[in-house]
């Protein structure tokens, strides 16, 4: 049987491309939470291509009830999740001066406590089963590309980044526990960006321009095959270069 992996955040962006880049090789799971449309649009388009089911999952993440559930109903369909990639992100850009406590909840919630819970929940089956991989979707804000405007979006991101480091030591030797963290992605997460804010950024970047999901896609492809077996508790840029 194919390894199973699953994708959170995989309707858009830089999950949709993972899914896409995964799916001849694994059996993918697809998790979503408000796009059932475009969950569905991706399952048929592989069902078409691949003639084998592919299963979407529905659950907020920021309610640990329904990541239970979540794991329920992929447990009564597999007896393991070899790969968690956890993806799912959000940003709530606002003025520094009108960052409220709420958003920096919900942005935790999503960004750090969720991969957390699925890492806890999965991380001690695979543990269990002695086999099995974690990587983490954090970012370059987690490091060092900090704004005012996106502080409690760089602290979750940082905070995943630490995660890394936690559970790559606990979960040893039988998991691997990686972060990427990409710079600038052309997704709907930047869509709102004016075009002077992005030829600003863009001049920052030494490949000068933002990237592709599908450049994430590969580094994550890379990084659950055998080719990586000896990369644990790292941290890969997929930024483009950042010019000092
Ligand atoms: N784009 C960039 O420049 C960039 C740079 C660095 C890091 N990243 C990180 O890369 C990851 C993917 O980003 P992206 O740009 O591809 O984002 P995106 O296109 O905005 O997609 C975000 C995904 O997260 C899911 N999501 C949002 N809130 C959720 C919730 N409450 N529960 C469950 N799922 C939820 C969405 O699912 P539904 O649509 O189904 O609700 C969607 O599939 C994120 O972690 C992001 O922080 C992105």
């Amino acid at each position: 049987m194919k390894e199973v992996v699953l994708v959170t955040g995989a309707t858009s962006g830089i999950g949709r491309e993972i899914v896409k880049i995964l799916a001849p090789f694994y059996e993918v799971l697809i998790h979503y939470n408000q796009n059932y449309v475009e969950a569905l649009k991706l399952k048929e388009q592989l069902e078409t291509t691949y003639h084998r089911k592919f299963l979407i999952f529905k659950c907020d993440l920021s309610s640990e009830k329904e990541i239970d559930f979540m794991l329920e109903r992929i447990y009564n369909e597999y007896p393991k999740i070899d790969i968690l990639i956890n993806n799912a992100g959000i940003a709530i850009d606002t003025l520094f001066e009108d960052k409220s406590k709420e958003n920096f909840m919900k942005t935790l919630e999503i960004n750090t406590i969720a991969p957390f819970l699925l890492s806890k929940k999965i991380g001690l089956e695979m543990r269990k089963n002695q086999y099995g991989i974690i990587i983490n979707i954090s970012s370059t804000n987690g490091i060092d590309t900090l704004y005012p405007e996106s502080i409690d979006y760089d602290a979750s991101k940082a905070g995943l980044i630490s995660l890394t480091t936690n559970l790559a030591n606990y979960l040893a030797p039988y998991v691997r526990v990686n972060t990427i963290c990409p710079g600038w992605i052309k997704t709907d997460m930047n869509k709102n960006l004016s075009s002077e804010f992005i030829a600003n950024e863009r001049k920052k970047i030494l490949l000068a321009r933002f990237g592709e999901p599908k450049e994430v896609a590969e580094v994550v492809k890379f990084l659950i095959s055998a080719k990586a077996s000896y990369i644990n508790n790292s941290i890969i840029r997929v930024d483009g270069g950042k010019k000092c």
